[in-house]
C-alpha cells in the first residue's frame, strides 16, 4: 500500500517519465502492480516489469542474474 500511495501522490512528477517495476516475491509475483502502476500515472509509460522468487535469488544467484540481464536487454539497457 505505501508504494500504491507514492504512485497516486507523485503521479504529475512522474509524467513523461518510464516506469519499470521489479520486485523480489515469495509467490506472488508482481501482483498486477505493473497495471496498477499504468492507472495510477495515466501519464507515464509502464516497461515490462520483472518478479523474481526470494527463494530463487538467494538459492539460484547466477540463474537469477541471467535473467535480470536479459531482461534488461529486452528493455534494450
Ligand atoms: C510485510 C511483508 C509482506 C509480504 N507479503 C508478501 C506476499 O503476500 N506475497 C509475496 O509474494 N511476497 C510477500 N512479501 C515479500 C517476500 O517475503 C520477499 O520479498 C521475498 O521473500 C524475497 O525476500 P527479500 O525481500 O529479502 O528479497 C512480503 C514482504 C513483507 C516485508
Amino acid at each position: 500500500m505505501i508504494m500504491y500511495t507514492f504512485f497516486e501522490e507523485n503521479a504529475d512528477g512522474l509524467a513523461g517519465k518510464t516506469l519499470i517495476p521489479f520486485s523480489t516475491h515469495a509467490g506472488s509475483g508482481l501482483s498486477g502492480f505493473d497495471r496498477k502502476l499504468s492507472d495510477a500515472c495515466l501519464n507515464s509509460t509502464v516497461g515490462t516489469g520483472l518478479a523474481i522468487a526470494g527463494t530463487d535469488a538467494q538459492n539460484n544467484p547466477d540463474s537469477v542474474r541471467q535473467n535480470v540481464n536479459d531482461w534488461l536487454s529486452e528493455l534494450g539497457y
